[in-house]
């Protein structure tokens, strides 16, 4: 009988949560509270991202973030970075750069200025996010296309030059899919072939409730732990409803339109949705404990479903019900099963 996730999986490892500006300004009581009770390490949802923190190319904006670090403190919380490469939200400035020399003068001005800031205050970093594509092979990205893949090693190289005692991440998404397993694998030993430091491997884990299957999960647990690097599950949430990228473009506008017919569920979560959802979270919790020697955090794409980024990804409109805590901050059945499976 545990009183919230910290104190359910205390010693399993780290329950966490991603914040988005309004929770780190503690504009609602209820939520400061509900996120000091029940989690101990938080991720930037956004304002850590490059857009924000490095908006022109001589200019750094640490004032938000700077707020997200002392909450952390605050609360006594891991902070996790999130994250200093990364093709998408990027500012203009960056995604416009073609030549060689200059992206490479970019990378190393970026990494190392913000590394060096939050040295001794961020525990982990996600250093390189996104970088390979689902078939395994490397994203295109406007740093693939000046740097080629040395931009991955070189980018771990720099923040580990910079502060050589803070965890490096890779993260991403679909990590379960074996063929995109395989290329980060391979990602991941070109970068320890070279002598260069990377701690963790981060899967994303934005599921479904009937995909990836716990088998999927478990394998890529054990094939990632086989690199000698921690795991982390970095954005867990479970959507409820059918993915729509199987949907071709005709329709997705159609039912952009119309944001009722996108939506099964417009109101509440209906009661048999509720139950499926909670059964899904238990499966998925009494995995990670079963791998508990390999896993080093577990965090939560966001506090509620209201504030959940689904709601408007991949369609705009949709309303999603992933997490644990319900709009009115509610304990939802999935959070008693995840207390009770610890
Ligand atoms: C998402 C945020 O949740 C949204 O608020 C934002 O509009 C877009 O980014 N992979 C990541 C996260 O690594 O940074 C993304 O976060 C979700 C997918």
């Amino acid at each position: 009988n545990q009183s919230s996730l910290k104190d359910a999986y205390k010693n399993d490892f780290y329950i966490g949560t991603a914040l988005d500006i309004n929770q780190i300004e503690e504009k609602d009581a209820k939520t400061t509270q509900l996120i000091a009770k029940e989690f101990n390490a938080i991720t930037a949802e956004n304002i850590m991202k490059s857009m924000f923190v490095h908006p022109e190319k001589n200019k750094f904006d640490f004032e938000t973030a700077d707020k997200f670090i002392a909450f952390g403190k605050k609360h006594k919380m891991f902070i996790h970075g999130h994250t200093l490469i990364w093709h998408s939200q990027l500012p203009k400035w960056f995604s416009e750069i073609k030549d060689s020399a200059e992206m490479n003068a970019a990378l190393e001005n970026h990494i190392t200025t913000i590394v060096k800031k939050y040295k001794g205050k961020v525990d982990s970093w996600d250093v390189v996010n996104e970088a390979v594509n689902d078939d395994g092979t490397l994203r295109k990205s406007v740093f693939f296309k000046a740097l080629g893949e040395d931009f991955i090693a070189k980018s771990f190289q720099l923040a580990a030059a910079t502060d050589p005692k803070v965890d490096l991440y890779y993260n991403d998404y679909s990590m379960e899919n074996p063929t995109k397993r395989a290329g980060v694998i391979r990602m991941v030993k070109k970068i320890q072939e070279k002598g260069i430091k990377i701690d963790g491997i981060g899967m994303q884990s934005h599921w479904h409730l009937n995909s990836p299957t716990i088998e999927e999960i478990e394998e890529s647990i054990l094939e990632y732990a086989k690199l000698g690097v921690k795991i982390a599950i970095t954005e867990l949430d479970v959507s409820v409803l059918p993915s729509p990228y199987g949907m071709q473009g005709a329709e997705v506008s159609q039912r952009f339109a119309n944001n009722e017919k996108m939506n099964p569920y417009p109101k509440s979560l209906p009661d048999s949705m509720q139950v499926k959802l909670a059964q899904r979270y238990a499966d998925i919790f009494k995995l990670f404990l079963k791998h508990k020697d390999k896993i080093s955090r577990v965090t939560f794409w966001g506090v509620n479903d209201t504030q959940s980024w689904l709601n408007d990804f991949p369609i705009k409109g949709r309303t999603d019900y992933p997490l644990l805590f319900d709009a009115n901050l509610q304990s939802k059945k999935a959070y008693y099963n995840v207390i009770e499976a610890a």
